[in-house]
């Protein structure tokens, strides 16, 4: 395997943790960031087995300084970054009218800013190498609702964002995409149930088992589906593929 060094955030759990081990299939080196550190140390100890070098970061994203740290970091231990993968994200699952302004500011600070400042604390090096980048967003950017209002609005500004990161990347060289997953179980879609039950007047388990049908899908997807996404998108057969916005979300998107 050739070097090549990509950033994972959120990888301390749910889906970034898959992608980073999925990554370390085909990458040298995995910075791998989020908060909790023994999550990431779990998440290390993965990538390790299937092959790659992890640095550990533990660092807030929503914190202004944090972005700088991971690209000089990264950078000093492994000299290059040919990847960005944000997945970061905590987005509160809150009604459109009982929301506070704090809750909308750290909100936007980690999924939207946060992903914001790495990929340009990240580019210099990504234009060196001809790297790609991905943004997360979710299927919630194409039908907001109202007691998730932030969520849908946020994944719909990570989409705008992606996208004109990808018109420089056509000057740079840094191919730009983001994805769009339906409904994946990890812990964040647990706690998404755990709000939508009450809602439907359900219990949680009850919704667990109807929010698939209720969705207009067979079942969950895995973290490691969207993985296998992630991986396609910063390799070398998706190239030419920038710019664009990608759902995985076994059919629940109805339209074309
Ligand atoms: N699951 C779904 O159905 C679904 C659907 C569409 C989109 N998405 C998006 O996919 C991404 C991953 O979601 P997931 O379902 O895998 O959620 P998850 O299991 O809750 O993981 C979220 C990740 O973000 C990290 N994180 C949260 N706050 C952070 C902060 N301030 N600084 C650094 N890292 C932080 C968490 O780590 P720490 O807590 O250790 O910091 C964790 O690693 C999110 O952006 C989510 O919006 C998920």
């Amino acid at each position: 395997m050739s070097k090549s060094v990509a950033i994972v955030t959120g990888a301390s759990q749910g889906i970034g943790r898959a992608t980073a081990i999925r990554l370390a299939k085909d990458f040298s080196a995995i910075t791998l960031v989020a908060r909790d550190r023994k999550n990431l140390d779990e998440t290390a100890a993965a990538v390790t087995a299937a092959g790659a070098t992890p640095l550990v970061l533990d660092l807030d994203l929503s914190d202004i300084p944090a972005a700088k740290q991971v690209a000089d970091q990264t950078l000093a231990a492994f000299g290059q970054v040919d990847a960005l993968l944000n997945i970061a994200g905590a987005v509160p699952q809150v009604d459109l009218f009982e929301m506070t302004e704090a809750q909308w500011d750290s909100a936007l600070a980690l999924k939207l800013h946060g992903a914001r400042r790495l990929a340009i604390a990240a580019w210099p090096s990504l234009k060196q190498t001809k790297g790609a980048v991905v943004f997360m967003s979710g299927n919630s950017a194409l039908f907001p609702k109202a007691p998730y209002a932030a969520v849908g609005t946020i994944n719909a500004a990570i989409v705008a964002l992606a996208k004109a990161f990808s018109d420089r990347g056509i000057t740079d060289g840094v191919q730009v995409n983001s994805v769009l997953p339906g409904p994946v179980m990890t812990g964040r879609r647990r706690s998404y149930l755990a709000h939508w039950a009450p809602l439907h007047n359900m219990t949680v388990e009850e919704a667990t088992a109807k929010f698939p049908q209720e969705a207009g899908i067979s079942r969950y997807g895995e973290p490691e589906e969207i993985a296998d996404l992630m991986a396609f998108l910063v390799s070398p057969n998706a190239r030419w593929m920038t710019g664009s916005t990608l759902r995985m979300d076994g059919g629940e998107v109805k339209s074309i």
